[in-house]
């Protein structure tokens, strides 16, 4: 029996409000919990997104009566509510910029809309991007013009993780974060809606230059991004894989192959998220693991809403049998036993952190 801190997702896509039939705030932690996580993160491209004090509130509401583990929701850049989402940033994870094109009408296009975002925005707050390829080498253009840290969320290529590694060797302030279908799968020979997701799955050479560098990757997050079965089978379906239930079981398999450490698992789910993020410790707070179980992943047994996983029939090595969260037992040999509304908001629900100094990259 393994006994870890309870781990951090902090790329994860709750759909409430507005798609609910995906996923909403109860499924989510429920999902969360059962994949040995006790606190998520929450991308703000919801229906309607996240970008003002009203939207906000919406989903704070909604999490406040179902979430099963702990949360922050983030805030939205959009092109004219820097001053707003800057002013919001003490009850929020951080601001998520969509800097390419993805699921949601969030993105900003021009560079111009970029400039109050980072100027306003405070720079103990944690500022996350979706930037790929050389998207990413203007967002650290930015961060150093600046001098501010940002967070670059999934990324999947050689050229994206080298760019970090370089951006970190001459002090910028970048930390990135990986998730796990960028490390375990690549882009497949027949394309079909369920190998859809931004960013795209990349090459064998793109996944092995991510392993090649586990040392410049701060955090694995899943990017939790359900959509229905139908949704991914229909015409132009929606771009997203969930994972909030398989991230820990396929890390926790390649440490029993010798590809990582439980300690880089701690470090990179735990640790680093804590530090990047300013998140409070969770007194009495733990997870138990069975490392030897081995088993099957199958979507029919797992908490998300979407009904399907990427990773359906793998076998894995390595099964969370136990959450404690603030010493309640949360779930437990497959039960979730934490009560809807038990979650508690990072940002406005613990006692404020003394003020940290946050990332260095
Ligand atoms: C995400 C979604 O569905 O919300 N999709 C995805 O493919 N990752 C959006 C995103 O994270 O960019
Ligand atoms: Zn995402």
């Amino acid at each position: 029996m393994l006994k870890l801190p309870a781990l951090v997702d902090v790329h994860v896509h709750v759909r409430e409000p507005g798609q609910t039939h995906k996923e909403d705030w109860d499924s989510v932690t429920q999902a969360a919990l059962a994949g040995g996580i006790a606190t998520i993160l929450a991308m703000p491209n919801t229906q309607p997104p996240v970008f003002d004090g009203a939207t906000l509130d919406l989903a704070l509401n909604a999490a406040k009566e179902k979430a099963r583990c702990d949360y922050a929701q983030f805030v939205g850049a959009g092109p004219t509510n820097a001053s707003v989402v800057a002013a919001l940033a003490p009850k929020a994870a951080g601001l998520k910029m969509y800097l390419d094109s993805t699921f949601g009408e969030l993105r900003l296009d021009d560079m111009t809309l970029w400039t109050p975002h980072f100027q306003q925005f405070p720079k103990s707050a944690p500022m996350v991007m979706h930037a790929e390829s050389r998207t990413l080498a203007a967002a650290i253009l930015f961060s150093a013009m600046y001098d501010r840290p940002i967070h670059i969320a999934h990324v999947s290529l050689r050229e994206e993780i080298l760019l970090v590694k370089a951006a970190k060797e001459r002090g910028l302030k970048v930390t990135c974060e990986v998730c796990p279908h960028h490390l375990f799968l690549t882009k497949s020979e027949t394309p079909s809606g369920f190998a859809e997701v931004r960013p795209r799955l990349a090459t064998q050479a793109d996944v092995d230059s991510l392993w090649a560098n586990l040392d410049v990757i701060d955090c694995f997050a899943t990017d939790h991004a359900p959509h229905t079965r139908a949704e991914k089978e229909a015409q132009n379906p929606p771009p997203g894989f969930p994972g909030l239930e398989t991230i820990l079981p396929l890390l926790l398999t390649a440490a029993s192959e010798g590809r990582i450490t439980i300690e880089q698992i701690v470090e990179k789910m735990r640790v680093n998220p804590q530090r990047i993020f300013n998140l409070p410790e969770q007194p009495k707070t733990w997870i138990e693991i069975d490392e030897n179980v081995q088993y099957e992943i199958r979507a029919a047994e797992s908490f998300t809403r979407c009904g399907w996983t990427p990773f359906e029939g793998w076998r894995v090595k390595g099964k969370v049998r136990k959450v404690v969260l603030r010493g309640k037992t949360a779930f437990e040999d497959g039960q979730i036993l934490a009560q809807a509304g038990s979650g508690r908001n990072v940002r406005l629900d613990y006692p404020q952190l003394e003020a940290s100094p946050h990332i260095l990259g």
